[in-house]
């Protein structure tokens, strides 16, 4: 392994300064690296990676047990080694499949709530479940992390098939997100779920009692008028929720791989259940993918040695996702979870220091808003930040098909002129033809060069359908579980977020001004005396 590891840093050190045009000579290339799963393509020609790379990149995933590891995940091992548990969100969309965990089929549960679920969606969207004050016409899905970011992500994805109540989230402990909320929405007609795996987090609990008090100021019997999804079947019933809109799942789906259960309900809702199955028919498509492609022709095992080679090769700390479809906006925020709580580690699984950097900074906006803010620094500055670029052949207005085009060929511009920039030699064309000389013209053209050579990749799917959608996720998934078996690092503990929770929890007294903020740094105790005046 450390070979192929020295291998791909000594290539890296060679081919460094090439430029990636010139891969281009090579008139298959976009043919060779652009890889299909149904309708969906990737390609990652606009990378610096040449065969050599290519092969060197694969037989990395080989050594490092990939296939092995998949075989593990999706038979409920054990994979989650820190946790003593299994990772099994992939069987929540396997609906036709087998798959024992402690010697019992769990998939006969799973479509047990599955088909719970959907009876309470049908109830809600058809007013068999109504308010106090009559059918339900708005849903608040009270959450965070994983219990929030995976639905909100894909119910605005979906926006064109939503057909039920109108569908809100709240996460944020301050108290401005609940509020901003529920002003404008009648008690007596809204739906609340809450969503938290444990039902502990306390930015979850808090706001699910400020919406209860909020419905109490209306409604006789406000518990009446909330659902929860939670493993927690205890402590949903102490908060007084009625066991029949509880849903529950179990421990080895982690909650940022939570949206294909329960965690999905608020999607279910505002889409429907037809298309809830379908969202799910596209994830378990990439799964079937991501188990029988060759490593060569995987989506998701592409997407993870681009990653590799971008960050632990190349050195690249951060990659940009620019989504050219607005309504997958909150793609970048999943992602950031999904990845960096996935991948942001320091130790391998036998507890050693990692030897390599773990996961990149994951960040982004849709295009083309991000051209006009930060796509400056991505062409001038400095630092190297590979683009992944998702893009969709036709949007879901047929009428504005004019704008859809305008969208896709600035996309397709903006890897174009990464890739290509603009040399000296032509910025001082375009500054002579302006009519600049001497040196001026010279100072005026450096200022206009771009240094190009900058590597991208292009996700292109048909049409952002609940099938697709779900297609997307999952090969998202499978590229940090691909990512995360390269790296030697367990990928579905989250231990970096206790520690700050953990102190949160003893500051609260101090800011009442109950306790003293005695042992506390100068600067802690300087803004705690602050905040509290
Ligand atoms: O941020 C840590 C975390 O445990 C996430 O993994 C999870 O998605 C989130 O908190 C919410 O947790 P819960 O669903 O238990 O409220």
């Amino acid at each position: 392994m450390n070979e192929i590891w020295q291998a791909l840093s000594a290539h890296h050190e060679a081919v460094r300064d090439r430029s990636i045009l010139s891969l281009f000579d090579d008139a298959a290339r976009a043919e060779r690296f652009t890889a299909r799963a149904g309708e969906m393509v990737f390609d990652w020609s606009k990378t610096n990676i040449d065969p050599q790379a290519r092969g060197m990149l694969v037989a990395l995933a080989e050594a490092s047990g990939v296939a092995a590891k998949r075989q593990a995940m999706f038979t409920g091992e054990t994979i989650n080694e820190t946790e003593g548990r299994a990772v099994l969100h992939t069987a929540l969309r396997d609906l036709d499949g087998t798959v024992i965990v402690g010697g019992k089929n769990v998939v006969a549960g799973i479509k047990a709530t599955l088909e719970r679920m959907e009876a309470f969606a049908a109830d809600v969207r058809e007013g068999r479940f109504a308010g106090q004050g009559g059918a339900i016409t708005d849903v608040v899905n009270i959450g965070i992390g994983g219990s929030d970011l995976g639905p909100a992500m894909a119910t605005l994805a979906l926006a064109p098939y939503h057909n039920g109540p109108r569908v809100h989230y709240v996460s944020n402990v301050d108290g401005a997100h609940i509020a901003d909320t529920l002003r404008g929405l009648d008690p007596a007609t809204t739906l609340v779920i809450v969503a938290s795996k444990t039902f502990t987090t306390i930015e979850t609990m808090t706001n699910a009692q400020t919406a209860r008090d909020w419905m109490a100021r209306v409604v006789k019997n406000p518990g009446a008028q909330f659902a929860a999804v939670s493993t927690a079947a205890e402590k949903t019933a102490a908060f007084g929720i009625d066991p029949s809109r509880v849903f529950g799942f179990e421990d080895w789906v982690g909650g940022r791989y939570s949206l294909w259960g329960p965690i999905g309900l608020a999607l279910m809702l505002a889409v429907g259940p037809v298309r809830f199955r379908e969202f799910l028919a596209g994830g378990h498509a990439m799964d079937v993918h991501f188990c029988e492609a060759g490593f060569d022709e995987n989506l998701p095992v592409l997407l993870a040695l681009v990653g590799i080679w971008h960050n632990q090769i190349c050195g690249f700390a951060t990659r940009a996702v620019l989504p050219y479809d607005q309504r997958l906006s909150r793609l970048p925020a999943y992602l950031q979870q999904l990845e960096m709580e996935s991948n942001g580690k320091r130790v391998a699984m036998d507890g050693s220091d990692l030897a390599i950097h773990s996961g990149p900074v994951v960040w982004g906006e849709p295009g083309t808003n991000g051209q006009h803010a930060f796509y400056q620094l991505i062409h001038q500055g400095t630092r190297v930040v590979p683009c992944e670029f998702l893009v969709a052949r036709h949007g879901h207005e047929p009428e504005l098909s004019h704008q859809h085009l305008l969208l896709v060929s600035n996309c397709l511009a903006q890897a174009e002129a990464l890739l290509r920039g603009r040399s000296l030699d032509e910025a001082r064309a375009i500054m002579a033809a302006k009519g600049l000389v001497g040196d001026e013209l010279d100072r005026q053209a450096r200022h206009r060069v771009f240094p190009g050579n900058r590597p991208s990749t292009v996700l292109a799917y048909p049409k952002l359908t609940p099938f697709v959608l779900g297609q997307i996720v999952v090969l998202y998934e499978h590229r940090v579980f691909v990512e995360g078996v390269i790296l030697g690092i367990n990928s579905y503990d989250q231990w970096g977020v206790e520690l700050g929770k953990e102190l949160a929890l003893a500051l609260q007294p101090v800011l009442e001004g109950k306790a003293t903020a005695a042992g506390k740094d100068g600067s802690t105790q300087a803004l705690v005396e602050y905040l509290r005046s």
